[in-house]
């Protein structure tokens, strides 16, 4: 049996099961599945009365809104769509004059292990100097704004600056490339663009600013007047006169007063894009109210946040996890959280739970693929094992971003959690806002590997090509099938792929979520299974099949064809392998070597690191149907290293396969 298939088996026959720790039954504000069901009954009886009431206790309405739900135009749907409110307002203004205006908000861990503390009062005052700053720029309601930020207090303070003056924000993350800003800041129109010097990852010291310039010269980026620098760190920086400004000069004499500028519910608060299972990345867009409603909820609901929380979500700001459980949701709350700069390997693997001793970090929230990596170093490396610090701080775990294999699940629940902390295992997705399905931590019994049950209000149902429900204990395809008020409004700028990717004619009108799933038999858990289209998750990081082959395909000098599947791999979930046909002969040995690392290089410049495939093969062809079709599940068959067994009859040229079989 090979790896993956042993783990789905294990899952399958998967019967531990983790009741909430009593304490925490009790204490919690969704207490026993007795609490969780009486809101699920609720909603059930009064879909929108249900949202209405939450959204009114939970945000604060500049202009309380009087319409809950608009479907009129479906899929297009509006919530709330009357009312007003500020994001950053419900993050920070919300708590002056309250006993949370001076507690900590962040706790900032850098690389080097310095530790930097701001109060809410003193985040308020920072996020409304820089907003002046951007305003003093001519950057106003409606503009878009690219943030290429580490992760630091400035990098928050950045997004809920824009969204203090209702500037729609687009995070991109630290690894892409200048290519990849390029084609963000031209889709997005971004009129200022927000970035450091460097970033500091692992003790090295990592270039941004000069990938801005190098994405903003590539062309057809003259919608960017303004680059604010924040200067991470003292290395100099190339300035563009009259375009760039550093943080220290763009906040000289700016007030630390502003005003919250008022939005529309529908007005959008980001756009973050994403990979597809076709050509570009979508530009997911987020309205405000919907999103921020959710962002608070989640965090009452999901993580049951209290006063003394010390909360801590590892993801990085330029992933939806960042957005909503760094940026928003801990800060709508109210929480004292951790931020952190660096990596969770330097200066050794035993960071985290460094830090979760000297934070005396209550809730952790992290990846499956950080649990992963971080069993290994423990297991070759007794020093850096959980056991060698204090984590009787923690009472909830969470993890995010991909599917987790009960082996990481249990000891992660053993080592990390001590058997005393309940781990949600939320599964959501950037076009989702939030959490969709999570267990609850005072109610839901535990299931390794599995996301178990659906939040109140949330629609979720396995089905079948047609949109048919198909039982529980057989597999298909995951659904939404009401709307829920953080979900993804459109695909920026186009409309018609926002139709097309999520809500296609065949499903009833449902929300397609593109993973597959499954059902428990006897109680109903859902347990994911990956994804059904071409989108691949490698270490939690969406990634599609034909960005990555658009990528090596660029490299028209040397490659004529590309095909890239996903195959297990135990550490990443999924790595990517790439199938070349090159312009000259089928390289072998040392030459092949040389061109996999030229065309790994290529692909980093094109996408960003985390794009590299960890396989390269060549071929002469591919292997094609009569029609010309690429067989993508043969290919995938032969990254993981399995015998064909499937019909070859349709295929052109079947002696491809034995030659793609062989590794370089
Ligand atoms: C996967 C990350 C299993 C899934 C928040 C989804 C998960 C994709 C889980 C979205 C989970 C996320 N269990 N799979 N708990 N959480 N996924 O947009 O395939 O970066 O479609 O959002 O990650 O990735 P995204």
């Amino acid at each position: 049996m090979s790896d993956s298939s042993s783990a789905i088996q294990s899952v399958l026959v998967e019967n531990r099961v983790f009741p909430p720790p009593e304490a925490l039954v009790k204490a919690a504000r969704i207490s026993g599945m007795a609490g969780y069901e009486a809101l699920c009954a609720e909603a059930n009886k009064d879909f929108e009365g249900f949202w209405a009431r939450l959204a009114r206790e939970n945000i604060n309405w500049t202009k309380p809104f009087t319409q809950t739900l608009d479907e009129s135009n479906a899929p297009f749907y509006k919530w709330f769509a009357d009312g007003e409110l500020n994001a950053s307002a419900n993050c920070l203004d919300k708590h002056m004059g309250t006993p949370v205006e001076n507690k900590t908000a962040i706790i900032f861990e850098a690389d080097g292990g310095e530790v930097t503390k701001v109060t809410y009062k003193e985040l308020l005052a920072r996020v409304s100097q820089f907003a002046n700053a951007l305003k003093a720029r001519g950057v106003q309601k409606g503009d878009r704004v690219l943030i290429y930020m580490p992760m630091t207090i400035e990098g928050i303070v950045a997004m809920q600056a824009c969204a203090r003056i209702g500037a729609t924000h687009s995070v991109v993350f630290g690894g892409f490339s200048a290519k990849a800003v390029q084609e963000r800041i031209q889709d997005a129109g971004a009129v200022a663009v927000i970035t450091a010097n460097y970033q500091l990852r692992g003790g090295k010291e990592l270039p941004l600013k000069a990938i801005v310039d190098e994405a903003i010269a590539s062309g057809g980026c003259e919608c960017v007047k303004t680059v604010f620098v924040y200067e991470r760190t003292a290395s100099a920086w190339a300035r563009v006169a009259g375009r760039d400004i550093s943080f220290a000069e763009a906040v000289a004499g700016q007030s630390t007063e502003c005003a919250p500028v008022p939005v529309e519910a529908e007005h959008p608060l980001f756009v973050l894009y994403t990979s597809g299972s076709t050509g570009k990345p979508k530009g997911v867009q987020h309205a405000t109210g919907g999103y921020m409603l959710w962002a608070k909820l989640t965090m009452d609901w999901t993580f049951d946040i209290q006063p003394s929380d010390v909360f801590w979500c590892t993801a990085d700001i330029g992933w939806v996890t960042g957005h909503t459980y760094i940026t928003y949701g801990p800060l709508a709350a109210g929480a004292t959280e951790v931020v952190f700069e660096g990596v969770p390997t330097y200066p050794n693997a035993g960071r985290f739970w460094q830090m979760i001793e000297r934070h005396k970090v209550s809730i952790f929230y992290t990846a499956p693929t950080a649990i992963r990596s971080l069993i290994k170093a423990a297991d070759s490396d007794e020093a850096v094992h959980p056991g060698k610090s204090d984590l009787s701080s923690l009472r909830i775990l969470g993890s995010v971003g991909e599917p987790i294999n009960p082996e990481a699940w249990m000891w992660y629940y053993k080592n990390v959690g001590q058997e005393r902390c309940p781990i949600v295992d939320t599964w959501w997705q950037t076009e989702n806002g939030g959490h969709l399905i999570t267990p609850l931590p005072g109610a839901t019994p535990l299931v390794p590997g599995s996301c178990t049950l659906p939040l109140p209000g949330i629609d979720a149902a396995i089905v079948d090509e047609t949109g048919n429900d198909v039982p529980n204990g057989s597999g298909g395809i995951l659904v939404i099938k009401r709307p829920w008020p953080s979900m993804i409004r459109t695909i920026w700028g186009d409309p018609e792929r926002f139709k097309k990717s999520y809500f296609p004619e065949e499903l009833k009108g449902y929300y397609l979520a593109g993973d597959g799933a499954v059902r428990d038999a006897k109680t109903g858990y859902f347990r994911i299974t990956g994804r059904i289209d071409d989108v691949l998750n490698v270490s939690g990081h969406r990634m599609g099949t034909m960005e990555i082959e658009s990528a090596l395909v660029a490299k028209s000098d040397l490659v004529a064809e590309a095909a890239v599947v996903g195959r297990p791999d135990d550490l990443t979930g999924e790595a990517i392998c790439a199938f070349v046909v090159l312009k000259r002969p089928r390289p072998t040995g040392d030459e092949a070597k040389q061109i996999a690392k030229e065309l790994r290089d290529w692909v980093a410049k094109e996408i960003g690191p985390i794009a590299k495939p960890k396989d390269i093969r060549f071929g002469d062809n591919l292997p094609k149907t009569r029609s010309g079709k690429i067989m993508r599940r043969l290919l995938r068959s032969l990254a993981k290293g399995e015998s064909i067994t499937q019909d070859t009859s349709t295929l052109e040229n079947p002696a491809i396969l034995d030659q793609l079989a062989q590794n370089n």
